[in-house]
């Protein structure tokens, strides 16, 4: 995406993990912030979230296995393993302090998988667009035919429905320049990833009742025309975590923080700055 601000810049590095190479973007300094975007996104996503919080925050943003610039996954993962890979990079860049941990969608799953397995790296949770229920058998059989899809015809068959659904219409009416960049990143990301992706998704667990003992600062957010993870959804996972807060996000679909970016960012910094220990 292009920067609409110019400043503060954003880095675009690339962190060894010894088994693997994460790419990685980063600006800012300050509370750490650890952005993940959603599928079949990549990092970009966050530019412009980016770009409003570097100011303040130490903003990371890493493309997750297979996605944007990371090379292509030829092995099945889980969540569980996000959740590892984020805990190596924030090793790897030296944060030691706990980091907000922000995920839209299936950013939000990680960042779900990272709260419960390493509660100690975590100061906030940013939970946007997504849902903290496993899938029923319905949506396994869909993620199984979107899976098989890609590695038999390509991602944008697989995928290509999705767009009407990532964006409102106040979206594509106001901003086609995002509609375009949303479908590039949709378009670029590899079939093999979009099929890896779904079937990581399909097996993740429930962290309804696992949330209801997190004690860490949330924010949920919902996008009021978001028909993927709807505002009900969003509510339900909401109430599950005790002295959580609820934002709701008009003229978004669910990619709020892209949508919206200003009133997205400007949340985000209001509940980081009131939940500061
Ligand atoms: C996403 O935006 O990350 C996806 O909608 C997540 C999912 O498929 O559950």
């Amino acid at each position: 995406m292009s920067s609409n601000h110019g400043f503060p810049f954003q880095d675009q590095v690339s962190v060894d993990l010894g088994k693997r190479q994460i790419p990685l973007k980063i600006a800012g300094t300050g509370i750490p912030i650890l952005f993940l975007h959603g599928f079949p996104l990549n990092a970009s996503m966050w530019e412009t979230t980016i770009e409003l919080l570097a100011d303040q925050f130490l903003c990371l943003a890493p493309d997750l296995r297979g996605f944007g610039s990371a090379p292509e996954e030829h092995k099945s993962f889980s969540m569980r393993d996000l959740a590892i890979d984020c805990r190596d990079l924030l090793a790897a860049k030296a944060v030691r302090q706990p980091v907000v941990v922000c995920g839209l969608s299936m950013g939000g799953y990680v960042a779900m998988q990272f709260a419960n397995d390493f509660p100690d790296l975590v100061s906030q949770l940013v939970l946007s667009n997504t849902r903290a229920n496993a899938d029923d058998n319905a949506g396994v059989q869909n993620r199984l035919k979107m899976a098989a899809s890609a590695v038999t015809f390509g991602t944008e068959r697989a995928v290509g429905e999705m767009l009407q659904k990532l964006v409102c219409k106040f979206t594509e009416e106001n901003n086609p320049n995002l509609v375009a960049c949303v479908r590039q990143m949709l378009l670029s990301t590899h079939p093999s990833t979009v099929a890896w992706a779904q079937l990581a998704m399909c097996k993740r667990t429930s962290f309804i009742e696992k949330m209801k003992d997190w004690r860490f600062p949330t924010l949920c957010v919902a996008g009021t025309n978001d028909p993927i993870t709807p505002p009900s959804v969003v509510e339900r996972m909401q109430l599950a975590i005790r002295g959580s807060r609820y934002v709701e996000i008009a003229n978004s679909a669910h990619l709020a923080p892209m949508e919206q970016p200003e009133v997205f960012a400007s949340e985000l910094r209001s509940f980081i700055t009131e939940h500061l220990h």
